[in-house]
């Protein structure tokens, strides 16, 4: 299997257009030693001809650009694009869908019920789309057990685990979180016999989710904040991470500890907010996760497994 990350920053990507926190202003200026990221998707493939993509992010097309094998050219229209999974309902994962309403023919979905609420009530991009190219929809269940196949991705198993996040602003039940509300991936190469587990929004690892994180081969997690506190400090809101349905990195049960046991031999952060350190190259919390064995996901990282 391969993986290609497409995005790796979270909501607002890196630089925010608003934020002059000292990241987002010094990567601007090219004062810092940091890359600039879009919005957080990746793309996967078993044969490098089709591609299956988690998420859809508002800087989808810039992707897309930047990953020209997403454009195969056999025909007047095309696309190497198979189907999207998504993670949640959030604007970050979902607002390229709108992107892509060009579509030849109505775009493969895969989500769970709780997201198709959202995306069909509090923030309706499907029935906008049914006035473009249409989307079909494939329900995913996070029943114990669930799996499925997606049509050209073939010997990847994929297996649905329901995580603790939150749904988005917009959803009927932003307050009361339903199971489906946000997703993380186990992928299953039925070939190599590796697994991946994906989870770019988890906010505790609760106890069905830890064996897949156990399992794992690799790990591409939320790397949202390093730390709860992050945007109060930097006076730029007084949401704590866990409140967006985060974990933090540092300190006490966080991502760090949770990661230092586990076996997988990588270990990936991705969905990084623009206030963390970490995407920092030279920070003293880059050469925390250096000394830990995890890396920091950037645009354009590709890997097979
Ligand atoms: C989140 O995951 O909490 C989002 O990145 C927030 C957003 O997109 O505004
Ligand atoms: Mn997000
Ligand atoms: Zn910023």
């Amino acid at each position: 299997m391969r993986v290609r990350v497409l995005g790796s920053a979270a909501g607002g990507g890196f630089p925010q257009w608003n934020c002059n926190c000292p990241n987002c202003d010094g990567v601007r200026k090219g004062t810092i030693a940091a890359t600039p990221r879009t919005q957080s998707s990746i793309a996967i493939s078993s044969d490098n001809i089709n591609w299956l993509l988690f998420n859809a992010s508002p800087d989808i097309l810039a992707q897309f650009q930047r990953f020209p094998e997403l454009q195969p050219a056999r025909k007047i229209r095309d696309t190497a694009v198979k189907a999207i999974v998504l993670m949640d309902a959030q604007i970050d994962h979902t607002t390229g869908l709108f992107m892509l309403r060009e579509g030849k023919t109505p775009l493969n979905i895969y989500c769970t019920d709780m997201v198709h609420e959202d995306l069909t009530q509090g923030n309706p991009i499907f029935n906008i789309l049914k006035h473009f190219c249409g989307v079909s929809w494939h329900a995913i269940t996070t029943a114990p057990g669930n799996s499925f196949f997606v049509e050209g991705i073939n010997n990847i198993r994929i297996t649905a685990v329901p995580l603790s996040s939150k749904a988005p602003p917009y959803s009927p039940h932003r307050h009361d979180p339903h199971e489906g509300d946000n997703i993380g991936i186990q992928l299953h190469d039925l070939r190599s016999g590796k697994k991946l587990f994906y989870a770019p929004g988890l906010a505790a690892i609760e106890a069905h989710v830890l064996p897949f994180m156990q399992q794992a081969d690799c790990l591409m997690v939320d790397g949202t904040c390093w730390s709860n506190d992050e945007m109060r400090t930097l006076g730029i809101s007084q949401t704590l991470s866990l409140e967006m349905g985060h974990l933090p990195q540092s300190g006490e049960g966080g991502m760090i500890e949770i990661l230092r046991p586990l076996k997988a031999s990588r270990k990936i952060l991705i969905h990084i907010n623009n206030t963390n350190p970490i995407l920092r190259d030279d920070s003293p919390e880059r050469l925390i996760l250096n000394s830990e064995n995890i890396d920091v996901a950037f645009d354009g990282m590709d890997f097979s497994l």
